[in-house]
């Protein structure tokens, strides 16, 4: 009797605090389709399935875009939680195309952490983190799923291809309807601290700096904020940034990217 007492503490413990930890592959990473690291306008529906729109108050209501980490937590930048006229009302998962509700599922908000050392409105982007813990116990399906995060700076190099998921703008400036896929790639950090100094804008050593792809027309743009950078590595999908400032939409100039690595502690300290 006592040792059946014993294993039920220990289960119930393990669900109560299912929602602190970050899940390791295989139980993140991974979709219903099997895609790779190429060219397409628009996902198929099931690709990147850990991706979540976030959803404002008013007239205009997605602006932003995070990614599912955990059952409980949605990552994003601190931009996109922190516009006082921009009232955040909650998160969508399983979105395929905007306002087509067959899979997704609306989550309330029960808090938003920002990074206590992000500064809003100066020409830097250090700490460009958030995470929004929603109301409710997200269920997964084959539309629905966390993304690994990728603990190690060491998995990218200059050059390797990246893809970022989300419903800005495209290109050309036009709204989008349908997830976007976009291929970039990464740059060194002193390269894109030049580029970027020229315009007064300082580029810390937590940003992963992209860039336009030769032969391909891919870039983030307005309403990709918080977008999720990802890389397929041995079969699994993982995060490496978070989408966070950049020039013109359309121009070939680099992305300043959240480097998911040097915020492993900040993360998971904050997962509560
Ligand atoms: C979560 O928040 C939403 C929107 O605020 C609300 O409709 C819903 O009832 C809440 N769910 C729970 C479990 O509290």
């Amino acid at each position: 009797m006592l040792e059946r007492t014993c294993l039920l503490l220990f289960i119930v413990h393990a669900f109560a605090y299912a929602n602190d930890v970050l899940p390791e592959a295989p139980n993140c990473g991974h979709q219903i389709i099997d895609s790779a690291m190429e060219l397409r306008r628009v996902a198929q529906e099931g690709e990147f399935p850990w991706t979540v729109l976030l959803k404002y108050d008013g007239a205009h209501p997605y602006r932003c875009v995070g990614s599912l980490i955990n059952d409980r937590y949605v990552l994003t930048s601190a931009v996109c939680v922190s516009a006082k006229n921009y009232i955040m009302i909650g998160v969508v998962v399983g979105v395929h195309r905007l306002h087509e509700d067959a899979r997704s599922k609306f989550y309330g908000i029960e808090m938003v952490i920002r990074h206590e050392h992000f500064e809003d409105g100066k020409n830097q982007f250090d700490h460009d983190i958030a995470l929004i813990k929603v109301n409710d116990t997200v269920k997964y399906s084959g539309y629905v799923q966390p993304i690994c995060l990728s603990k190690s700076a060491s998995l990218l190099q200059p050059e390797d291809k990246v893809i970022v998921t989300g419903w800005g703008m495209n290109a050309e400036g036009d709204p989008v309807d349908t997830k976007k896929v976009i291929i970039r790639r990464v740059i060194a950090d002193d390269v894109c601290k030049d580029k970027f100094a020229k315009y007064s804008v300082t580029v810390g050593d937590g940003c992963l700096c992209t860039d336009t792809l030769k032969g391909f027309k891919d870039y983030s743009c307005a309403g990709d904020g918080g977008a999720p950078v990802v890389v397929k590595s041995g079969g699994t999908w993982y995060q490496v940034g978070i989408v966070s400032f950049g020039g013109t939409c359309g121009h070939d100039f680099p992305d300043g990217n959240t480097r998911i690595s040097k915020y492993i502690p900040w993360i998971t300290s904050n997962l509560v």
